[in-house]
């Protein structure tokens, strides 16, 4: 067992770290606040091969390992957990499928282009009336012979107004159950496709999410994304991988949040002397110190999973669980430690703490996880 990160690796975080402070961080509070797309920065994020990091190298990617994925997400998330769920959603959520499943076309003319950072992706699951019981699909995609007919709204999608291409997800035979469901490759632009206005959220606020609307959208049979009938295991498959990259950015989360408080509580005195010799806070500190170790433990287990080619579905639900609920936890005491500054833009922590609730909801919920886990382990 070796705990050492590998030069390659060292290289990548040192990347990722520079581009995060030196790019992300100076505009990351009016990004924020305005609720401004970071299209620049999602350029340059694909020029340095972080939009399609584990791609092979012939369909535009970085050819990296799973373990490179989640520390540069770790440091994106550290400054600016919008830009590494951009990131991670054009990744794990639609790279990989069209990689894993896509015909040697689709590859050539969607995953290019996305694994290069020329076009971004977005992966369309989630509906109003399904979202955590995603197998009531309600979309519908009949078969019309050379095409599907294509009819329906997705709720939610990160990147839904960016994005160039969607997979999206739809019920073909409702007698087959989740059996009928089939994921189609789906271009922006495509007569019928809609994009409702961007969601005013919590937390995020940079990356944009939309609802889509589908009206007899012509969706030509080549769009399909694996065999007829495989879309909902092609999503799951996908979700085993997400959660990856989504407990990559809690943990980055968590840690930035953690290093604001840990430099903060040096420099602010009460009582004549800095805060961080009173106890109460030095605790707090120990505490996150302890709950982040043991969440990275957690992440870069399941993504050395992944690269080792062992099943990860319960690992990474359980490092997405316990990363979530760590950014939530590390970021309250964050704004803690931080006092009346905490509640304030300039001081980050509250922008953090906005940010890491979105981790205990997307890519299943916390309760969904915990699902997963234990059917797992019941399984076994
Ligand atoms: N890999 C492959 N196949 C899987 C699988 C996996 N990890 N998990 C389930 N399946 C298969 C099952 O084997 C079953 O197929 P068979 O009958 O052929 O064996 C089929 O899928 C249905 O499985 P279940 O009976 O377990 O289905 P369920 O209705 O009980 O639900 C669930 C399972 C895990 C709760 C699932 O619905 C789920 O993951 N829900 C959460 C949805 C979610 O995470 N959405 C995220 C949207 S994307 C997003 O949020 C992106 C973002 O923010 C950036
Ligand atoms: P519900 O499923 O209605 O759940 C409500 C509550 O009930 C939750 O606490 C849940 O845990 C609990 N619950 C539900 N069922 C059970 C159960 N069986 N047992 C115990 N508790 C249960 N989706 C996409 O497809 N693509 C995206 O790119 C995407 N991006 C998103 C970005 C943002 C900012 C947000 C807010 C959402 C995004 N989503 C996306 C949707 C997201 O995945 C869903 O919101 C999430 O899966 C929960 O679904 P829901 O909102 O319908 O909640």
């Amino acid at each position: 067992m070796d705990f050492n990160l590998s030069e390659e690796h060292q290289m990548i975080v040192q990347a990722a770290r520079d581009f995060a402070q030196t790019e992300l961080k100076p505009g990351v509070i009016e990004r924020d606040e305005k609720q401004y797309f970071p299209t620049e920065f999602v350029k340059k994020m694909g020029e340095l091969g972080f939009m399609g990091m584990m791609v092979d190298p012939i369909y535009g990617g970085a050819g990296l390992d799973a373990v490179s994925y989640v520390l540069a997400l770790e440091e994106l998330a550290k400054i600016d957990a919008s830009a590494a769920v951009i990131m991670s959603a054009n990744n794990s959520l639609v790279c990989f499928g069209l990689e894993k499943y896509g015909t040697e076309a689709q590859k050539r003319k969607y995953l290019f282009p996305l694994a290069s950072g020329q076009q971004l992706g977005a992966f369309a699951l989630s509906e109003p009336e399904a979202g955590s019981d995603a197998t009531s699909q309600h979309t519908t995609a009949i078969d019309m012979g050379d095409h599907y007919l294509l009819n329906g709204t997705k709720n939610w999608i990160t990147n839904g107004g960016t994005a160039s291409i969607y997979i999206v997800f739809a019920q073909t035979d409702v007698a087959k159950g989740y059996h009928g469901i089939n994921a189609l490759i789906i271009e922006k632009g495509m007569e019928g496709f809609s994009i409702g206005p961007k969601e005013n959220k919590l937390g995020i606020r940079s990356s944009d999410t939309h609802s889509l609307m589908f009206t007899d959208v012509k969706v030509p049979k080549e769009n399909r994304l694996g065999e007829d009938g495989f879309g909902f295991r092609l999503a799951m498959e996908t979700l085993d991988g997400g959660r990856i990259g989504i407990a990559a950015q809690a943990l980055g989360i968590a840690a930035g949040a953690y290093e604001l408080a840990r430099n903060y509580s040096k420099e602010r005195k009460s009582f004549g002397k800095p805060i961080c010799e009173h106890q109460a806070i030095a605790f707090k500190l120990a505490d996150m110190e302890t709950q982040i170790e043991a969440a990275r433990l957690l992440v870069y287990k399941s993504a050395w999973l992944k690269d080792q080619k062992m099943p990860y579905g319960k690992s990474s639900a359980i490092a997405k669980l316990y990363a979530s609920e760590v950014a939530m936890q590390t970021t309250i005491e964050a704004v803690q430690v931080h006092g009346g500054y905490g509640y304030v833009k300039e001081y980050h922590v509250e922008r953090l703490m906005r940010d890491a609730k979105i981790t205990q909801i997307y890519e299943g919920t916390s309760e969904i996880q915990k699902i997963v886990i234990s059917r797992d382990l019941l399984k076994s």
